[in-house]
């Protein structure tokens, strides 16, 4: 014959058990739900000015990525306000976006996000935020980006 309490104890490590599970199985609903919508940080960005190359290394309508501190950067010269800079992080799942000289947006491939490559604005897609801007300075026909103002 079963112990009544025995059984009472075991139906209460059961209930224990699936709570457990429906808590596990909730968190791996909801936690990458919250991380898709959630926007990335760009961090770590460097301090000193990083060069680019010169001037005439850049066409106008073409792009360059470099490395800036721990993430790339796209630096584009456009004919409407000549050399600009950004993180090449997506603001929407860190992907890194490329320039597409034939559309002439900043495009993300990893769920359609365009961007605008004058002001680094959201065209289209889900990206929550513009692309961070970095700062560029032209000396001595070398172009200089990042670094303090
Ligand atoms: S990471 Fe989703 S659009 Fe760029």
């Amino acid at each position: 014959m079963t112990d009544p309490e025995a059984k009472v104890h075991r139906r209460g490590f059961l209930k224990i058990l699936s709570s457990l599970f429906a808590a596990v199985g909730l968190g791996a609903i909801v936690g990458p739900a919250i991380a898709f919508f959630w926007p990335s940080k760009l961090e770590e960005m460097p301090s000193e000015p990083v060069s680019v190359g010169s001037e005439g290394a850049i066409p106008q309508g073409a792009a360059k990525t470099v490395r800036f501190g721990r993430y790339p950067a796209l630096v584009i010269n456009t004919p409407e306000r000549g050399i600009v800079a950004y993180s090449a992080v997506c603001t929407h799942f860190a992907c890194l976006v490329k320039w597409n000289p034939e559309s002439k947006m900043i495009e993300c491939p990893c769920h359609e996000g365009y961007f605008n490559a004058v002001d680094g604005s959201v065209i289209s897609g889900p990206p929550p935020t513009p692309l961070e801007e970095i700062r560029v300075t032209i000396v001595d026909g070398n172009i200089l980006i990042g670094g303090e103002a």
